[in-house]
């Protein structure tokens, strides 16, 4: 089953203005993320924009039906932080339930967990 990466493409970390990047960080890590995601099987890409955790960008969040969900945030626009999300994503189309064991975690995705939720059924419960 596909596992969607939506990601924030307005997010900005705390310096972006004294960088002068003509691109938030949010485009700048969804483009690297969409680069490093081109030929993955089970991963698909799609920006949002706001995630309404602004003071915690760059955010995202992992996501296929039937499937737990995780936010995560705190990223940088680079590449470790891309290919580490896009693994992840991997990880997680290929789990049943969602979950992936913590000892496959890949490196870059540690420490930027903000929330995981539970898969919502037919009737809302
Ligand atoms: S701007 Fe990215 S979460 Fe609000």
């Amino acid at each position: 089953m596909t596992t969607t990466i939506t990601i924030c493409d307005t997010c900005k970390r705390e310096d972006w203005a004294k960088r002068g990047m003509a691109q938030t960080d949010g485009e700048a890590l969804a483009a690297l993320i969409e680069a490093a995601a081109k030929g993955v099987n089970g991963v698909k890409i799609r920006r949002h924009s706001c995630l309404m955790g602004c003071g915690k960008g760059c955010n995202l969040a992992i996501q296929a039906p039937g499937k737990l969900t995780y936010v995560m945030g705190d990223f940088d626009a680079d590449q470790d932080s891309a290919t580490g999300v896009v693994e992840y994503a991997r990880l997680h189309s290929e789990s049943e339930s969602g979950q992936v064991p913590f000892k496959q975690w890949p490196q870059a995705v540690k420490g930027h967990f903000v929330s995981r939720l539970p898969v919502l059924g037919p009737e809302g419960e």
